[in-house]
């Protein structure tokens, strides 16, 4: 496992879109995993930045995100189809049939799940996984529980997460109790893994993700088995790592 310190947030969002675009270059028909959530926008506005200048080209490239909302449609401008568009995809030559996201609407769980997996396996696989990391140590939608859960699966959200993701909606209410999500298998196949976090919320989580027991209470501590990940992550984030002098 590598960690990449940055200073701030900027300076977070410049380093993490070096390793994507490393990979783009690299692998011009790479599959990414892709996060949403407010940690990776910066890291997204630095991809486009590159495009627009000529040094990246999306022509070819494929995408998978990691969750959805159950229940809302791809044009709810709360919904994470709405948000890539919004972030990343409208702004890039990436083609949007290549890009694919679970599908909020299908009410049929299974069906869905198994639709998913499929799409996955059938473009071999996720190349780079770019993960953001809840407070509570959630990955994807991926909550601290009594298991590792392997494919995608439908998530009842906790409390812990409505109430963080309350601030993107006109009140708590509104926010969906349920999404779909990949699951730790799908996220620990990818071949290369990106962690981006941010600020001192996350310090605690971060820290028993890189340096606790593996458990399924931190879901993110699964990352320690991964051969390939690195973490690039603010001062603020990496606060209480340093504090135990783990790094
Ligand atoms: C989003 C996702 C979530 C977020 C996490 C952190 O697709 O999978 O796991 O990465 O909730 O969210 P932010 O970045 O908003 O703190």
């Amino acid at each position: 496992m590598r960690i990449y310190q940055a200073k701030d947030y900027n300076e977070m969002s410049r380093k993490a879109a070096n390793i994507i675009s490393a990979q783009i270059i690299m692998k011009p028909d790479a599959v990414l995993g892709l996060a949403t959530g407010s940690t990776p926008i910066g890291t997204y506005k630095q991809l486009i930045d590159w495009y627009n200048k000529g040094d990246l080209d999306f022509a070819d490239i494929r995408s998978v995100n990691l969750d959805e909302y159950k229940g809302l449609p791809a044009d709810n401008d709360q919904s994470y189809a709405y948000f890539m568009r919004n972030n990343l995809f409208d702004h890039v030559n990436i083609k949007k049939e290549n890009t694919y996201i679970p599908n909020g609407l299908e009410t049929d769980t299974e069906l869905e799940c198994s639709r998913y997996n499929h799409i996955i396996r059938s473009l071999g696989g996720i190349d780079l996984q770019l993960l953001g990391i809840g407070n509570n140590g959630h990955i994807g939608f991926n909550e601290p529980g009594e298991a590792f859960e392997k494919e995608t699966h439908c998530v009842k959200l906790t409390e812990n997460t409505i109430q963080a993701n309350a601030r993107f909606f006109e009140n708590i209410d509104y926010v969906p109790k349920y999404a779909y999500s990949t699951g730790i298998k799908n996220i620990m196949q990818a071949k290369s893994i990106l962690l981006v976090a941010s600020g001192k919320s996350k310090a605690d989580a971060l820290y028993k993700a890189l340096f606790g027991p593996i458990t399924p209470a931190v879901p993110a501590s699964i990352l320690q088995l991964h051969n390939n990940v690195s973490i690039v992550a603010d001062e603020d984030a990496l606060s209480l790592i340093k504090e135990n002098q783990c790094i």
